[in-house]
């Protein structure tokens, strides 16, 4: 496939029957993949999920994704509008909002949706709020306002005030929508006429980028008593939790709501269009489990311990991948700093030296790292020093495996300092040498242990997603 050469890094080599992907740049940081890879997974389907960057020629790039077979792709900044060029067809309130987040093959090209819109009515409903007469406040007329503008007419609320620091765009929204909608429902307004709105319970929605940033204050408008007005307040924005304007409203003692709930929404919403399937209530929750994980827990880190050739690589690579994780290998990190091998740092440096390095390194991560996974080197734990650090930093897994298959595995050349040179009788000796010593320390350390002997690299990391927090349910 073509386009997996705009595949980022991690996912060029992923192989399935059917692929998904997003567009957009920059796009490492989507949270898509752990939406839509979760729910294929949990449905059985052998379909996967890949962001891809796309820095120009967005046009060819569709038509690539087309040819390759791909069966949906999500767009999201800066193509949603310039996207609209290159379909085949486009839903009628996907036009309205002039901004398309959804592909799906169709009959000579893709046909283009909006999910956006309805993943925040989705988010809200699920909330028990109520739009059909509301009055509602918006915050901002930027792209996304246009959708949430399309959602609130469509959905029936009584009247809207779009507050913006540039009027004319708060103007376009408003005209735009209500001719849309035959009606003069939408009242766009200058940040400093913010006052003409009478009193009253609203719906108030913040669509602008302000609470993104820590240390933003509160969006466009500074008089506090402003906000009491938000009987329920909704922020686009899920990271952070809450903005400076959800901790507003909640002391007034108004409802908070964040984005998080139309991401999720959304993405469902997107892959239902592709597959034509409903996906069920129990999977939407661990989505949003998934979601809540990667996006606000703090110590869910995975730390994989055990002798060398035990699969740490390659099953931290597959918690990444398909977990949404991060991935660190500690020997790599110390690596890249020394500028040498690190058969090089002990040969030149001292084994004393480079295990002074490591400790350093957890000493460093502690506190730092959130979903991450840490694969370590075989002699970490060895260090007694080390042991309570590479517990504070998360959840310990020991991959064990036999002196038997540990000896096949790292047979052949090894890269590895202690085993360098070594083969045959000698090396085998010299790993039951170490493995004497080294398996009750991995023992006494790990929180889970898992026994690699006869079973894939692939089957550890499900053994190992099964084990933390909100995955436990997942597989
Ligand atoms: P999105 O696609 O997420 O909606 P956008 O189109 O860039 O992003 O819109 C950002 C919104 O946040 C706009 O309403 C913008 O106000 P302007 O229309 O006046 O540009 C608003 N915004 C961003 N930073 C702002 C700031 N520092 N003060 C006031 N408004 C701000």
């Amino acid at each position: 496939m073509e386009i997996m050469n705009f595949a980022i890094d991690g996912y060029k080599d992923v192989e399935a029957r059917e692929y998904l992907g997003i567009f957009g740049n920059p796009i490492k940081h989507t949270l898509s993949p752990i939406i839509h890879n979760t729910i294929s997974r949990r449905l059985c389907k052998d379909m996967r999920y890949i962001p891809f960057q796309i820095t120009e020629n967005l046009g060819d790039a569709v038509d690539m994704a087309y040819k390759d077979g791909v069966v949906g792709l999500n767009i999201t900044v800066p193509y949603k509008q310039e996207v609209m060029e290159h379909l085949v067809d486009i839903d009628e309130a996907a036009k309205v909002i002039g901004a398309v987040n959804t592909l799906v093959h169709s009959n000579g090209g893709y046909k283009g949706y909006n999910t956006d819109m309805y993943g925040l009515a989705k988010s809200l409903m699920v909330e028990g709020v109520k739009l059909d007469g509301a009055k509602v406040i918006m915050l901002g007329a930027g792209g996304a306002a246009r959708a949430v503008a399309y959602m609130c007419l469509k959905y029936g609320a009584d009247r809207v005030y779009i507050v913006n620091r540039t009027f004319d765009k708060a103007k376009k929204i408003a005209d735009d929508m209500n001719s849309a909608f035959s009606c003069d429902k939408i009242i766009p307004l200058d940040v400093k006429d913010y006052y003409v709105i009478p009193d009253g319970r609203y719906v108030m929605i913040q669509c602008t980028s302000i609470g993104l940033h820590e240390g933003d204050g509160l969006p466009l408008i500074s008089d506090e008593s402003f906000f009491e007005k938000a009987e329920i307040g909704v922020d686009l924005i899920y990271n952070p939790a809450k903005t400076a304007f959800l901790k507003l409203v909640e002391e007034c003692g108004g409802k908070a709501i964040n984005g998080l709930g139309m991401l999720l929404y959304q993405g469902v919403r997107a892959y239902e269009l592709w597959n034509d399937v409903e996906v069920p209530e129990d999977i939407v929750k661990n989505v949003y489990n998934a979601l809540c994980r990667v996006s606000y827990d703090n110590t869910d880190n995975v730390v994989l311990i055990g002798y060398m050739g035990c699969g740490k690589s390659t099953v931290g690579s597959f918690l990444s991948m398909v977990y949404g994780y991060d991935f660190i290998d500690t020997d790599k990190i110390i690596e890249k700093r020394e500028g040498m091998s690190t058969s090089d740092i002990f040969s030149k440096k001292g084994e004393d030296y480079f295990r002074q390095l490591e400790t350093e390194l957890l000493k460093e991560l502690k506190g730092k790292l959130k979903n991450t996974v840490i694969a370590t080197g075989g002699g970490m734990p060895v260090k007694e020093e080390n042991r309570p650090l590479l517990k504070e930093l998360g959840k310990v897994f020991y991959l064990k495996a036999s002196l038997d298959t540990t000896y096949q595995r790292v047979s052949g050349g090894t890269g590895r300092p202690l085993l360098d040179n070594l083969e045959g009788n000698t090396l085998y000796k010299k790993i039951k040498e170490m493995t004497a010593i080294r398996t009750p320390i991995y023992t006494e350390v790990a929180d889970v242990i898992i026994d690699t002997n006869e079973i894939s690299e692939y089957d550890v990391h499900k053994i190992i997603a099964a084990n933390m927090s909100t995955y436990a349910e997942d597989i």
